[in-house]
């Protein structure tokens, strides 16, 4: 299958065969944008997310193939957001990316900006604003070089969730958001961080993710609802790697 490529203003919509295919794309998308922004700034810094789909992802950068290709001295690594639980626990964002790949490259300690799980979720979200602003110095918002997001089959995107609250969060860098449903604490980016980043790169497969996707991309007014469909990088890039089940339901897929 082709990949099929729509433009439009700041954004770029790449529907992809399946989850390796977009993978790959993505993995080809993180070398140049490591390039492009260390050649610039001298450093990338990249703030990842946790769940099933960015673990091939991972995985492949830190295969032999991919290893080489990125001076991962100047790569900074944060998260979009993390589970309350400790980084050794099969639930932790930091966990899952740690093993698939950030333990098998050549990557300084202290370049990993970890969100503390396994401390209470209000003091976890202020440390990390903390070091964010440490990071990236100044009071102004932190600008990302690069986000990678996923998106809920409810519409979330990070830790935020339909309906929340921290959907309106507009002068933290990172709150503690409590998901009822789940009894789980979890800490989030909030969404002025995500629509300040130089690029957004969403990750979506699977047949699951079809009804919301079109939803996404359908009326403005049931998008304003969902917090994938507030992400929206003025005169930035947002672009979107989707599998060909998760853009069943999308108009000319
Ligand atoms: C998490 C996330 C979350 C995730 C979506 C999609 O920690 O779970 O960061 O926002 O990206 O839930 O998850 P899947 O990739 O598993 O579909």
């Amino acid at each position: 299958m082709e990949t099929s490529v729509i433009e439009k203003s700041n954004q770029k919509i790449e529907v992809l065969s399946d989850l390796e295919a977009l993978s790959h794309r993505a993995a080809s998308i993180f070398v140049s944008a490591s390039r492009n922004s260390i050649a610039a700034k001298k450093r990338f810094a990249v703030a990842i997310s946790g769940g099933s789909t960015p673990r091939r992802l991972y995985t492949i950068l830190g295969s032999e193939t991919y290893r080489d290709q990125v001076d991962w001295q100047s790569v900074h690594f944060f998260w979009a957001d993390e589970r309350c639980v400790s980084k050794d626990d099969e639930a932790s964002n930091f966990k899952m990316a740690f093993d698939a790949f950030l333990s098998k490259i050549a990557l300084p300690e202290e370049n990993i900006h970890r969100i503390k799980g396994e401390e209470a979720p209000d003091k976890a979200a202020r440390d990390y604003e903390k070091e964010i602003r440490r990071f990236h110095g100044g009071s102004e918002w932190p600008e990302f070089d690069l986000i990678i997001l996923g998106v809920g089959e409810d519409g979330h995107t990070a830790s935020l969730f339909p309906g929340s609250k921290a959907i309106e969060e507009t002068i933290r860098l990172a709150i503690p958001v409590y998901l009822e449903e789940r009894k789980k604490n979890r800490v989030t980016l909030t969404l002025p961080v995500l629509n300040n980043a130089d690029q957004v790169l969403f990750l979506v497969a699977g047949h699951s993710k079809a009804a919301v996707l079109s939803e996404i991309f359908g009326e403005a007014e049931r998008r304003k609802l969902l917090p994938a469909g507030l992400i929206n990088l003025v005169h930035r890039n947002m672009v979107w790697l989707i599998d060909q089940e998760a853009a069943g339901k999308l108009r000319g897929s």
